[in-house]
């Protein structure tokens, strides 16, 4: 909890895990994650030190896009148990002193939804069409209404039959075909979203994170983007975006906001905002709408001092005005995990793409900054998002071609590897049916090999990953200089590729992303080291440590 600041805010500085549901842990043997399998490991979250968990949907859907896709978000899709079992489990990690927070996903509903399902019945122009975007089609209906792309790639409208049998309308989705987008300016939109927020608040669901908040509103008429024929996915980059970040969108959430306040203690929303223009994204986080935004900045930087430092310094720019805190975030289920990622030679996050075609990736080397690359995301000031799997040190897993689901990789017909990689299910012991996962087998495939880094082998050896996490968990828990209020203050660094800062009081930390040895330049007592081994005056290559430059802290 903050210093000073009041238990609803926690949200500040907490550290929050993302539960990827259906690779977490399974319960009943089905090959697929679940609220009991989540169930049984509270425990685990417990001792690791999180404050709060994320997780993915767990809604009804026919999981075309592995549950981004909802069909019912007042449901829980039977494969992970039902609400009375997430009622149950949201009573657990309370008393475990974990807060919940859910996915809600407002852009788009399956097209399996009812609403879907009643549009396709009924004529265009009819009431249930306008809560979606149905239009005419160009070139006499054979053509889309306009050129826009998904963000998956390939056309983003799909045309239906009419009741006769013939081609009708189509209909727009920034995503899958299967995921059809709202229509926001409809006022039964809006009052369903407010009741699914009021359902699971009820429920005692401590926050939500807003898949695709900016995508919500569309500029009226829907005018081309201009895309040469050569382009295959959505470029979500340009400024007066006509399907993105529309001024219109911050109205809904103002009236979330209002919701989330409503309740005795108040409830939490985090934005998933990738948006370039850092002042475009600090209006999202406005004391009257939603709280934090996670940082896909921080999470895009390649691995070097300069580009950290830059995306660090940005991050708590562009936040700091508006009063809301920063988020710290290495990875998720939509990109290549820090690994792998750090493992090649150019480090920066490529959206949607994983394996050989960026270039070969060095584990080890991935692993030694994927290290360092904790410490330093723990000893920022704001709030942390770790992606279940990161705490154990895995890779990207090399998913065969057969297993693969993702809508990138089918809609690229191959072209694309797409994120299953990073959602393969975590090993929990070094050997048995799915390293543990489940009593049977794995619902994405698990690479041999892959109980080398279980939980319960490295439980204990402080050389592992998991406990690097966990004492450094534990003491940023500790550390008044952790604390969210004490702002971090650049040193000067000995070399060009070593950061080196401070927070008051008596917190160093100290980055060096090079290759060679670099002294230790502050005086004071290493707390933690991200290399095992090593000389203690020094800071290894590619290593990180934290300092007690106060000499106060017992470890
Ligand atoms: C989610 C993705 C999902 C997409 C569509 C993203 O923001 O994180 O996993 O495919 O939204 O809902």
């Amino acid at each position: 909890m903050s210093d000073g600041a009041s238990p609803e805010a926690w949200w500040r500085d907490a550290v929050i895990y993302q539960v990827y549901i259906q690779s977490f842990a399974d319960g009943n043997a089905d090959c697929i994650g679940d609220i009991a399998g989540l169930r049984s490991r509270i425990g685990y979250l417990a001792e690791l030190g999180v404050d709060a968990v994320w997780i993915t949907p767990w809604f009804d859907s026919p999981l075309r896009d592995e549950g981004y896709d909802v069909s019912d978000h007042r449901a829980v899709h039977p494969r992970y148990g039902s609400v009375e079992e997430a009622k149950d489990l949201i009573t657990e990690c309370h008393a475990a002193g974990i807060r919940v927070v859910l996915d809600i996903v407002p852009n788009h509903t399956s097209s399996d939804h009812p609403w879907f399902v009643a549009a396709l019945r009924s004529a265009p122009g009819s009431p249930e069409r306008s809560r979606y975007h149905f239009r005419p089609g160009r070139d006499g209906g054979d053509s889309p209404p306009n050129d826009w792309l998904s963000v998956f790639g390939g056309p983003a409208w799909t045309q239906v039959d009419d009741s006769d049998g013939n081609p009708g309308e189509w209909y727009l989705h920034l995503f899958d075909a299967s995921q059809p987008d709202l229509h926001w300016d409809s006022p039964e939109v809006r009052r369903e979203f407010e009741g699914i927020l009021q359902f699971w608040f009820g429920l005692g669901v401590d926050g939500f994170r807003v898949d695709a908040a900016p995508a919500l509103v569309k500029v009226p008429g829907l005018p081309d983007m201009g895309y040469s024929k050569d382009a295959f996915r959505a470029d979500l980059t340009r400024a007066d975006h006509p399907h993105r970040d529309r001024d219109e969108v911050h109205e809904i959430y103002r009236d979330w906001r209002r919701i989330a306040d409503s309740y005795d203690v108040p409830r939490m929303f985090v934005a998933e905002a990738g948006l370039d223009d850092v002042a475009r994204l600090a209006r999202y986080v406005r004391p009257d709408e939603l709280h934090t935004t996670l940082n896909l900045r921080y999470l895009e930087s390649a691995w070097t001092a300069d580009s950290m430092r830059t995306a660090i310094d940005t991050s708590i720019a562009v936040t700091a005005p508006v009063g809301a805190p920063t988020t710290w975030v290495l990875s998720n289920h939509d990109v290549e995990r820090v690994v792998t990622r750090y493992g090649r030679a150019d480090s920066r996050r490529y959206p949607g793409v994983s394996g050989p075609d960026l270039g070969p990736v060095d584990e080890e080397l991935g692993r030694r900054r994927a290290r360092s690359a904790a410490l330093l995301t723990l000893a920022l000031p704001g709030s942390v998002y770790i992606y279940q799997g990161d705490e154990l040190g895995l890779a990207d897993a090399d998913v065969p071609a057969r297993a693969r689901r993702d809508p990138i990789w089918i809609r690229s017909g191959g072209l694309r590897l797409g994120r299953d990689g990073a959602r393969v299910p975590l090993p929990w012991t070094p050997a048995g049916a799915s390293y543990g996962f489940g009593r049977d087998g794995a619902w994405l495939p698990q690479p041999d090999g892959w109980g080398d880094q279980a939980v319960s082998v490295q439980e204990g050896d402080m050389s592992s990953f998991l406990e690097l996490y966990r004492t450094a968990l534990r003491l940023r828990r500790l550390l008044p200089g952790l604390r969210v209020a004490s702002k971090l203050r650049w040193r000067d660094a000995p070399r060009d590729d070593v950061l080196v800062f401070t927070r008051a009081p008596g917190f160093g930390c100290v980055v060096n992303f090079g290759p060679t040895p670099v002294p230790v330049p502050l005086a004071g007592l290493v707390l933690l080291s991200s290399a095992v081994t090593g000389a203690r005056d020094e800071v290894p290559p590619y290593g990180a440590i934290w300092l007690d430059l106060d000499g106060q802290t017992t470890v």
